[in-house]
């Protein structure tokens, strides 16, 4: 395949392209229809997500990796909302929204990632109603038995005992498990 890009990007390489995210370890750039280019400030956490993505490309919950380089990361843009957005816009979360949740958690275990969490914000439905994760450069620097940070995130919106409910009869084990974060 042949590469859009140089080994190593500059700034100004992209200024022809859509900004459409940004965080604090990069930039996210709209690079095709279907495609977006993460743009990283440090090579180190470059590495660290590429690792992850890489390694992830067996599942379902993975962007598609397309290219890289030293400092950039093509994957698969997913269009859809936040699970976060979901819910400041339907104020609940059912049983089969619970169900896919979890799926995702066992995907990070499945995987071989050490931590089992992530934030409401990189939730990413698509137009399938399926989940997919983006931002996974902790996936083996954290180590996270339990998904405090998603359950952090769903408290903010008052959804934290809801889901446990939900996990409660799908799964009681892990209920037991997670159920003093409430
Ligand atoms: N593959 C993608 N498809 C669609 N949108 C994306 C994709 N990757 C990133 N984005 C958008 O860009 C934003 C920032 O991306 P990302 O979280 O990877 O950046 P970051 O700098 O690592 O963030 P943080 O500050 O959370 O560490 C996301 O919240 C999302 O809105
Ligand atoms: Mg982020």
């Amino acid at each position: 395949m042949d590469n859009l890009f140089n080994r190593k990007i500059s700034k100004k390489d992209l200024e022809d392209f859509e900004m459409i995210g940004d965080g604090k370890d990069g930039e996210i750039y709209k690079v095709a229809d279907d495609k977006v280019l993460k743009y990283f400030f440090k090579e180190e956490t470059h590495q660290r997500e590429l690792e992850a993505m890489k390694i992830g490309q067996t599942s379902d919950i993975m962007p598609r990796l397309y290219e890289f380089g030293d400092n950039y990361i093509v994957m698969e843009f997913v269009q859809g909302i936040s699970l976060a957005r979901h819910m400041k816009r339907h104020g609940y979360i059912d049983e089969e929204m619970t169900e896919k949740i979890l799926f995702v958690l066992e995907e990070f275990k499945r995987l071989g990632f050490t931590r089992w969490d992530t934030e409401i914000r990189h939730m990413l439905m698509d137009e399938n109603g399926e989940f997919k994760v983006i931002d996974h450069k902790r996936a083996f620097t954290s180590k996270s038995p339990v998904p405090t940070k998603l359950l952090k995130g769903m408290k903010k919106f008052g959804l934290t005992g809801e889901f446990l409910e939900n996990v409660k009869n799908l799964n009681p084990e892990l209920y037991d498990a997670w159920k003093k974060h409430k």
